[in-house]
Formats: C-alpha cells, sequence, structure tokens
C-alpha cells in the first residue's frame, strides 16, 4: 500500500532548450561556488549510494541515492548553500583584500569579528550559516519559529550563535529576520527570495548546485531518467533541477519535487501557474520542508523545469525512512533524517501506484536518483520514529 499522496503533472514543463540559458542558475556562480566550497577545509563528496535491492521491489532499473547525512559532519546538504553565502558575502563586504578562502578559513580576523550575519530557519539552513559565521569568525543570529525542536536549536547554538524565538511560522521568522537586519546593519542570508532581495538566495542556491557537479562524476556518463527532489521553499529543488537542465539539456531527468501534504505550497504554485501559498496547517513530521511561501527567484527555474509536483503524507517520509534504515535485498542500511526521507517516500509512492507509474513514465527500465537530503539532524526524533539509534543504523 502506497503512502497516501496527491501528483500533479506540470502543464507548464518544458524540456531544457539546448541553445538558451537556464534562468537563474548562471555558469559563472556555479564555478564561483564550486571554488568556494571545494577549498573549504574537510571538503570531500558525499556518497552516492546505488540501491539495487530498493529498485527492484519499486520495479524500477535502477535506484541512486545522494547521501547527504554525511556533508561536513553537520549532517544535511544545507552548508553548500548557507555556509558559502555567509563567506561570498562576508568576502564582498570586506573588499578584495582577502581572497574568499582566507575568509572562509577565519584569516579576516579583526574585520569581521563585529559584522553579524543572520538569518530565519527551520532547523538545517541555520546550523549551516552558523557554522559558516563561526568558521570566518564572524557573528551569528538564527531566527527559529515556534515548532523548531530543542534539538536543533542546540545544535544551531553550539555553533556559537545566539537564537531568537519567533512566535509565529517559518515565514514570519524569515520576515523579522529581515527587519532586524534591516534595523542593525547585520548580513541577511536569506534562503528565500520573498524577505531580503535575491543576493543572498542565489548564492544559497548555487552553492546547492556543487550536489549535481559530484553526482554527474559520480555517475561518470550515466544518466538518469527522473529525479525525486524534496521541497521547502524550493531553493534546493531548483537548484538541482536547474543545474541538470543546464548541464544535461533534453537529456535531463524528469524532476519531481516532493513536499509535505500540510506544507505544499509548491504544488499549490503548479496549480495556480504563480507562487501561491500552501494550502495545508505546516504541521508535518518533516519539519525542514513546512514552508508556506514559494522562494519566487527558486519558482522561476521550477515553473517550467519541474516535470511533475507531489504532496506526500508524513507517513510516505516515515515508511521511507524506516526503510533506508533496513533495506534488505542486500543494500546497505542508510540513516535519513525526516525531510531527507521524503524524495525516497515520494518514489516509493509513486512507484507502488499504477496511475502514478503511467504519469511519470516510471517503468521497469526507469533509471531514478533520489536526494536523500538529510541525515538524523535530530536524533532523538529519529529514534522515536525508527525505533533505533542512527549510530546503530549506520554501523549496520
Ligand atoms: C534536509 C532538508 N531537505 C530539503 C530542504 C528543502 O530545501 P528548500 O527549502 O530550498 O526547498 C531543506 C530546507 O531547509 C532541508 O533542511
Amino acid at each position: 500500500m502506497s503512502a497516501p499522496f496527491r501528483l500533479h503533472l506540470n502543464p507548464r514543463h518544458a524540456p531544457a532548450p539546448e541553445d538558451d540559458p537556464q534562468p537563474v542558475i548562471l555558469p559563472e556562480r556555479r564555478a564561483a561556488a564550486r571554488a568556494a566550497v571545494t577549498g573549504f577545509e574537510g571538503y570531500r563528496p558525499t556518497p552516492l549510494r546505488r540501491l539495487e535491492g530498493l529498485a527492484a521491489s519499486l520495479g524500477i532499473g535502477a535506484l541512486w541515492l545522494k547521501d547527504e547525512s554525511g556533508r561536513f559532519g553537520l549532517g544535511s546538504f544545507k552548508s553548500l548553500g548557507g555556509a558559502y553565502a555567509v563567506v561570498h558575502l562576508l568576502h564582498e563586504r570586506l573588499g578584495d583584500a582577502l581572497s574568499i578562502a582566507e575568509v572562509a578559513a577565519g584569516r579576516a580576523g579583526t574585520r569581521v569579528r563585529d559584522l553579524t550575519v543572520c538569518c530565519a530557519t527551520d532547523g538545517n539552513h541555520g546550523l549551516a550559516v552558523a557554522w559558516g559565521a563561526r568558521r570566518a569568525g564572524a557573528r551569528c543570529t538564527v531566527f527559529l519559529p515556534g515548532p523548531v525542536s530543542a534539538g536543533r536549536e542546540r545544535a544551531i547554538a553550539s555553533q556559537g550563535a545566539a537564537i531568537q524565538r519567533v512566535d509565529g511560522s517559518y515565514d514570519e521568522a524569515v520576515r523579522a529576520c529581515a527587519d532586524e537586519a534591516d534595523a542593525n546593519g547585520w548580513i541577511l542570508v536569506s534562503d528565500t527570495s520573498h524577505a531580503g532581495g535575491d543576493e543572498a538566495p542565489s548564492r544559497v542556491m548555487h552553492g546547492y548546485t556543487m550536489l549535481v557537479d559530484e553526482i554527474r562524476g559520480a555517475l561518470a556518463g550515466d544518466t538518469p531518467t527522473h529525479l525525486f527532489v524534496q521541497g521547502g521553499v524550493g531553493g534546493l529543488a531548483a537548484a538541482v533541477i536547474g543545474a541538470f537542465r543546464q548541464d544535461a539539456g533534453a537529456g535531463s531527468p524528469k524532476g519531481v519535487v516532493v513536499e509535505p501534504t500540510a506544507a505544499d505550497c509548491l504544488y499549490q504554485s503548479a496549480l495556480a501557474g504563480e507562487p501561491s501559498p500552501a494550502s495545508g496547517d505546516l504541521d508535518t513530521v518533516m519539519a525542514c520542508l513546512a514552508a508556506a511561501e514559494v522562494s519566487p527567484l527558486a519558482w522561476r527555474v521550477l515553473e517550467r523545469g519541474a516535470f511533475a509536483f507531489m504532496a506526500l503524507d508524513d507517513e510516505g517520509a516515515v515508511d521511507a525512512m524506516r526503510r533506508a534504515a533496513s533495506p534488505g535485498g542486500g543494500d546497505p542500511p542508510l540513516v535519513l533524517g525526516e525531510s531527507g526521507a521524503a524524495a525516497l517516500g515520494g518514489l516509493m509512492a509513486a512507484a507502488g501506484d499504477a496511475d502514478a507509474r503511467d504519469a511519470l513514465a516510471l517503468t521497469g527500465t526507469s533509471r531514478v536518483l533520489v536526494i536523500g537530503s538529510e541525515g538524523a539532524t535530530d536524533p532523538e526524533i529519529y529514534r522515536r520514529i525508527v525505533g533505533r539509534d542512527p549510530a546503530a543504523v549506520a554501523a549496520g
């Protein structure tokens, strides 16, 4: 039995034109992000896992999962964007005296000590920004909406960030943060463009395109037919889908964006043909995807770039977390957090439903890539859902 979901094929989807530049995702910005991130101390590509047993049981030809649980020891892909944007924006603020690598390595010393970077977050973006600020030696203030767990707050505070709780949703925290940044001259490192302009979210998204560079490197010419990627405000999905379209043109995979049913702003935007709010109450186990409003910048990529949008009930993410922890069929056990499991959950639900298989052209020869965007970023919640310690699962 598939977990409940809704699927909407994007009527505005158009194959990537071979000779036309993609909107928003720019090759020179991708190159700048790559140069900076590969220079971070401890950088190495995260693994692309091949899951043959799971592919066979889902009735598809091949399955790869990009496993972000080990990224920089922070548990999610988010540092690729948030930490990169921090060092980029600090570097800009300082002028050209130091290279971006020197800023990232904390060599700016007293010149950044009194600068404050700030952001709003459901958890992972704040951790990434706090980590980047700490490495550079700048101050950091992170705005947390009410529902963010105490475990996630502790993780961010442990990177030296000051925490401000906002009595409201993620989108209200975004606005509160933008107001404080304005009032205090702080550097706002937003991962969405609906408050505070396009520059920071553009840099964040270009940082995320590193995922595609790493995936294409690991695939060594093999080409996926489908890509399942989770959506919060849409930045991750836009970066990954946009970069594939830029690199592979018409040969890029069909991008399916998976969101929680309770936070379906991208799905609703696709229905309406313009950025539109979520229809649900944002109460979802996929806490890092609980956004009520899309990032308009991300939407510019997704409105044509995404092949389909999927709204998945929590059950789907929970199924995928448990299945990844005990996959069977000779596959390695994987630790996927609640939001990190959404894309795999979307694939599992669609693959088990005849109409969805038809609509997405999922067949026994499909070669599917899913983004595993986080590990157990809140170990307590993970334990409650999977019934085992994440370290024990990872150890097999
Ligand atoms: C683990 C995880 N996956 C996916 C996303 C979605 O990214 P976006 O909000 O850019 O759509 C987030 C956002 O914070 C996240 O933390």
